[in-house]
């Protein structure tokens, strides 16, 4: 049996922590819920091709090796572990889903390779392929200085591209490694999840509190009478005339 990289050539598995889990690649015969051991997950990869265009792209998760990210100077505290799915892909379809997924995730990442714990102990784990964005690649966005939560929130929240709005990709990440398995949570993405939220709520808030000041204002003319009317217009007797 051949081996490549740690994979046995008849059996393809990939390991979502992103758009892989709530977005699966085609032709898969097997999903387990899992996790790996050794990375951070991080809002911290540009997408250009799912989010805004340059200059002020959206923001995507990538997984930071953790004792790069002990390095890098973040506030927040890292989960133990980053939970995801694995993904058996069917053998006849191998080359067209690596393929597939080469191109879908073009955006700085690259190959790497995982061993994927299941939620029963006694089962092996799986050795699987994983897209990263490393620190080293161009849309690594903690490069030069780690962004603080709040701010990251707010970028998501305003970023629209031709995949739709940002916060779409959090909230979908943000439900679906809750429902995951009991123990699939993730502190910065539901972090980040109840700003956005917060976000959203005020702007929302905004909107009711200008319409009932539009409501009020348009309630204030009615109950003005017609000859005190602001239009400066007096009341006059309707036309009599006959033609
Ligand atoms: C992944 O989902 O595993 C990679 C990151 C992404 O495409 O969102």
């Amino acid at each position: 049996m051949t081996v490549t990289e740690g994979q046995t050539s008849d059996e393809f598995w990939i390991f979502g922590y992103g758009s892989l889990i709530f977005k699966p690649p085609p032709h898969i015969d097997r999903q387990v819920p899992g996790y790996i051991t050794g990375y951070v997950r991080r809002f911290w990869q540009v997408s250009f091709s799912r989010n805004s265009p340059p200059p002020d792209p959206g923001r995507v998760v990538t997984l930071i090796e953790r004792s790069v990210w002990e390095k890098l100077g973040d506030h927040h505290d890292a989960d133990e572990v980053v939970w995801g799915t694995a993904y058996r892909v069917e053998a006849s379809h191998v080359e067209e889903v690596k393929e597939y997924l080469d191109i879908r995730e073009i955006n700085g990442y690259s190959i790497h390779y995982v061993d994927v714990h299941h939620t029963n102990p006694n089962s092996p784990p799986i050795r699987s392929l994983v897209y990263i964005g490393t620190p080293e690649n161009p849309q690594f966005v903690a490069r030069e200085r780690v962004p603080g939560e709040t701010e990251l929130a707010e970028h998501i929240y305003k970023s629209v591209g031709p995949s739709g709005p940002n916060k779409d990709y959090l909230y979908q990440l943000h439900h679906a490694l809750e429902d995951l398995c009991p123990d699939s949570k993730d502190n910065h993405i539901r972090s980040l999840f109840r700003k956005i939220a917060i976000l959203e709520a005020e702007e929302k808030l905004m909107e009711i509190e200008e319409e009932d000041h539009e409501e009020h204002e348009e309630d204030k003319m009615e109950d003005i009478p017609f000859h005190e009317h602001p239009s400066g217009q007096e009341e006059t007797e309707p036309n009599m005339t006959s033609s």
